[in-house]
């Protein structure tokens, strides 16, 4: 497996893994490709950072498989968010999004990062996704209530990150 920055190329790739994964709203799918594009548009701002995992087993076009979209947090002193993250469903449970978590929090520690959060959602179809943070070392540290709509919590999982 290789983890390498995402180009223009994978626009298409990262799109159809987006909906695929079936857990995303339009809106939240147009949210995420904003962000890509903005990564490719503007590198040098660095507020986003996206990767892509390809198998390099998987033929001449070395399918991407997950991807990864993280950045500093604004107006911080250490703190990162990781903002999205997707495997292809067909990939999903083959320990794919743990080596792209990992390789983010890797990154997170080399720009001197020492905290990282994850915004997410407490409805029904997210549990795989909480349970996977969970095991991932993450600590819930806060929760509003009804936030994205009744009985849809905001919840917010942090990981204090020590350098290596
Ligand atoms: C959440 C996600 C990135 C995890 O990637 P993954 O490659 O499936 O995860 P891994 O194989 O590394 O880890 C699997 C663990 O995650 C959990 N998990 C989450 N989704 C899972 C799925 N669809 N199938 C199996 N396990 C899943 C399990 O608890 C599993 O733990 P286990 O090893 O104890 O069984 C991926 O399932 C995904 O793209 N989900 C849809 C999109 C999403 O919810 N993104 C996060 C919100 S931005």
């Amino acid at each position: 497996m290789k983890i390498r920055p995402a180009e223009l190329r994978d626009r298409r790739r990262i799109h159809e893994i987006l909906v695929a994964t079936a857990r995303f709203t339009e809106d939240e799918v147009r949210s995420a490709m904003d962000l890509v594009d903005s990564a490719q548009e503007h590198p040098e701002k660095g507020e986003y950072i996206v990767h892509v995992l390809e198998d390099p087993d998987s033929g001449p076009k070395k399918l991407v498989q997950g991807y990864v979209c993280y950045g500093p947090t604004p107006h911080t002193d250490g703190v990162f968010d990781l903002y999205w993250i997707a495997v292809d469903p067909k990939q999903q449970g083959q320990g794919i999004g743990q080596l792209l978590l990992r390789f983010v929090e890797n990154e997170v520690r080399r720009q001197r990062g020492r905290m990282l959060l994850i915004e997410t959602s407490s409805k029904e179809s997210y549990t795989p996704t909480l349970r996977f943070y969970e095991r991932s070392g993450y600590d819930e540290i806060s929760r509003i209530k009804d936030f994205y709509r009744i009985e849809d919590d905001k919840v917010v999982y942090c990981k204090k990150l020590t350098p290596s």
